[in-house]
């Protein structure tokens, strides 16, 4: 059978995770642009030589390496950046090139269309002349845009980035309908590193931490991506510092030949002159596996790492440790879980529980400090699944749609109330959900109420029954989190029921 296999399919295939897979090679760090964000700062003029690069790509070559990435700077400043590219192509390199998209002619096109690119990353950094300018200080808007254009209408594979900082935040969404118009895929980061030659210095363009979650909010592919990950967290038991692959699948090498675990992590110690790459990955290895955490580091059981996107060399740059982490970065963490502690699903088994059990347990234990136990989830699901129980209500169409609610009174004067929607074009109607509560209070006289704190509405939109729970009399008290209020219960005498 003659199966078409994708490079990204292919990579996937051989690519050998105990070995270096990545190089990342600066070819100079000069620049024609000036952005404020850059974490080059002010640049040195360094230009990289073919032959310092040859050498490079060689050892690279001998180590089996699948991959280069040719950055800057502006990389197509470089006046070798033709043959350099076309040598690492000749080699067999699988070669994506970095670039604010300002220098690209004809010539460039032609050696693209010759040896294709694995991807060329534009950075998009404005959508019109005058945003251009502003984040750029240089007027190539109109420039960038022509040559976009012509790699695309030349095949060639090129995808579109920026950068969100606190200069272009406001106009993200003209930045996606520019490349939705020009049908190139587009990506943004809001994580902005300070300058990586200065220590302990901040990156003054980043942006506010709610900012980013404004924008988080409105951007729907976010919602699947950040919901996985906060459904995943594992236990962290490993006590490294590093435990990235930076230095092992992958280094950074400058245009003057230092080799680095990661652009954030800047030395001068191994310059290619003087030491392999071989060998220098082994020194970066050695010192990985010396960097231990100490009892004080905040982050060293925190099972939040990816979410923040952990990195103790960015965090190096800000705090000068390690192991010492910016708030930033938890400010940033403990917002997005927050903002996506809800999720979305087609049906309902055994997987979808577990989530839901997930969520549940982990607010409990935030607001309560006790634990739900694996026990409590089993019998818990069991109830749901099988119906057993009054407290549990399931509604479903023959399609599935439907929602279910289940009550749970615990010994602790806690109700822990669930309501979750199996999909999302359908409501539960909060009259079942009503059934319940009026139940539960009638039950109860009114002087233990009080007592009572409601875990509610696991659901991803159902504002319903939160307004369901103002009538009722519950006052909100956090996010899904309400507290019976005494004198709203007496003021509506349960009369909704
Ligand atoms: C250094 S540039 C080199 C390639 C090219 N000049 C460009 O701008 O695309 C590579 C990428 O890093 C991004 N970048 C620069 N400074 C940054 C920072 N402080 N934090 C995060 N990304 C940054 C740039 O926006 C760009 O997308
Ligand atoms: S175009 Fe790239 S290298 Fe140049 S200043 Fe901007 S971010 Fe830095
Ligand atoms: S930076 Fe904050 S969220 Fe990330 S691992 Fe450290 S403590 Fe956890």
């Amino acid at each position: 059978m003659n199966e078409q296999v994708s490079l990204e399919d292919l990579y996937e295939i051989i690519y050998d995770k105990n070995n270096l897979s990545n190089a990342v090679i600066e070819i100079n760090d000069e620049c024609n642009f000036r952005c404020d964000h850059c974490y080059l700062g002010s640049k040195t003029k360094s230009f990289m030589s073919f032959d310092l690069f040859k050498k490079i790509i060689d050892e690279l070559y001998d180590l089996e390496c699948l991959s280069i990435l040719i950055t800057g700077g502006e990389p197509l400043m470089n006046p070798n950046f033709i043959d350099m590219y076309t040598y690492a192509k000749e080699k067999g390199f699988l070669v994506s090139v970095n670039t604010n998209g300002s220098l690209i002619t004809d010539k460039i096109i032609e050696v693209f269309n010759k040896y294709c690119p694995y991807v060329v990353e534009i950075s998009l950094y404005g959508y019109n002349e005058e945003t251009y300018l502003e984040f750029t200080h240089n007027q190539s808007y109109n420039l960038v845009l022509n040559n976009i254009s012509k790699l695309k209408n030349n095949n060639i594979p090129v995808k579109l980035k920026t950068v969100l900082t606190n200069k272009n935040y406001y106009y993200l969404d003209k930045l996606i309908s520019l490349s939705e118009k020009l049908d190139i895929p587009f990506r943004y980061d809001y994580i902005i590193f300070p300058n990586i030659f200065s220590l302990e210095s901040k990156n003054e363009s980043r942006l506010d931490t709610k900012e980013i979650i404004n924008i988080i909010r409105k951007d729907p592919s976010s919602k699947k991506h950040f919901n996985d990950k906060i459904l995943n967290l594992k236990i962290e038991n490993d006590d490294h510092i590093f435990q990235c692959m930076g230095g092992e699948q992958s280094v950074y090498i400058d245009s003057n030949g230092y080799i680095n675990m990661c652009v954030a992590l800047v030395n001068k110690n191994y310059n290619i002159n003087e030491i392999t790459i071989a060998e220098t990955i082994r020194k970066f290895k050695e010192f990985k596996s010396t960097l231990k955490f100490d009892k004080t580091s905040k982050c060293q059981s925190c099972n939040k790492k990816s979410i923040c996107r952990y990195c103790p060399a960015r965090f190096k740059l800000e705090t000068g440790s390690y192991s010492k982490c910016p708030d930033w970065y938890c400010d940033v963490t403990n917002l997005l879980i927050d903002e996506y502690d809800t999720f979305l699903c087609e049906s309902l088994d055994e997987t979808v529980l577990t989530k839901m059990f997930k969520i549940i347990s982990k607010n409990m234990s935030k607001l309560y400090n006790t634990k739900i136990t694996d026990d409590d989830f089993k019998n818990w699901s069991n109830n749901i699944l099988n119906n057993t129980q009054l407290k549990t209500i399931i509604n479903c169409d023959d399609n599935l749609n439907g929602y279910i609610q289940y009550m749970e009174f615990t010994d602790e004067k806690k109700i822990c109330i669930c309501e979750f929607e199996i999909a999302s074009n359908k409501q539960g109607d909060g009259i079942t959900f009503n059934k319940l509560l009026k139940e539960f209070l009638l039950e109860h006289n009114s002087e233990e109420y009080k007592n009572y704190i409601v875990y509610g509405n696991i659901s991803n939109s159902n504002i319903h029954s939160q307004d369901g729970f103002k009538h009722l009399g519950f006052k909100n008290i956090d996010k899904n989190i309400y507290q019976i209020d005494l004198s709203l219960l007496q003021k509506n005498k349960l009369d909704l029921f």
